[in-house]
């Protein structure tokens, strides 16, 4: 695991770009996305870049439960508004949110990630240090599946939301053995509030109840941080400072 600090947001986010240049010159075809407040700068700087996704494909971790594409607290609206609009994919693919039968849901989105091999895959992390929606106890090996969100979360993401009430339950997430598959990986944290999950992701055991400490079992994996959200770790857990 590969732990860069860099000196504020947008040092970050420049490194995160550079990630993504170079395993697009290095040929990548899938990229995997995710949402949240953490990847809007790179997502920017992507938008407003000459790069062109227009023969690559991207797969999103996630989806609620109950949310149509078309309702702004989507997480197909968050990716067209932020990214595809002005960058569109020959093919994106999410959870289908609104799919009204859950098992075929989550066979279908398999099929899709195992058609289309992810070669970089983003992610946030949440308080509670999960990636994707895989709260804590989620299995390392798991698949695709129908998850019930943790109060954490819930309380978390209702800053999208008109109230916490409003926030869905559910969400569908690609697990974490999908994710481990990935053949690069790049997680970025921001802020005071993920200091201690990022320090039990890198500095504590690998175990199930922190789903993001899985990413030490992956060959290739970036951490991008900045001062807030690396705060609890030891100066040598740091691999480089920008
Ligand atoms: C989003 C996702 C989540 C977020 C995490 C952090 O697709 O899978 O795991 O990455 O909840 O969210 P933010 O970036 O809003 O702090």
């Amino acid at each position: 695991m590969k732990v860069i600090l860099a000196s504020n947001k947008a040092a970050g986010d420049q490194a995160a770009f550079n990630v993504f240049q170079q395993v697009i010159e290095n040929g990548a075809k899938v990229l995997g996305l995710a949402t949240g407040s953490t990847p809007e700068g790179l997502y920017k700087l992507l938008r407003e870049s000459d790069l062109d996704f227009s023969a690559m494909t991207s797969v999103n971790l996630d989806e609620y439960v109950g949310i149509a594409p078309d309702n702004p607290q989507s997480y197909h609206y968050f990716m067209q508004k932020h990214l595809f609009d002005a960058k569109p994919f020959a093919h994106s693919y999410l959870p289908n949110g609104l799919a009204d039968d859950p098992d075929a849901e989550v066979k279908r989105y398999d099929q899709v990630v195992a058609d289309h091999p992810v070669d970089l895959q983003l992610l946030g992390i949440g308080r509670d240090g999960h990636i994707g929606f895989n709260e804590p106890g989620s299995p390392f090996d798991g698949g695709t599946h129908r998850v019930k969100l943790t109060q954490s979360t819930i309380e978390a993401n209702s800053r999208f939301f008109a109230s916490e009430d409003d926030v869905p339950k559910e969400a569908y997430t690609m697990g974490i053995g999908t994710i481990l598959k990935s053949k690069e990986i790049l997680l970025m944290a921001y802020g005071d509030k993920k200091a201690a999950a990022v320090q039990k992701m890198i500095e504590g055991p690998v175990t199930t109840d922190v789903a993001a400490s899985a990413l030490k079992k992956a060959a290739n994996v970036v951490v991008i941080l900045d001062p807030a959200a690396a705060a609890k770790l030891q100066p040598s857990s740091i691999t480089e400072r920008i």
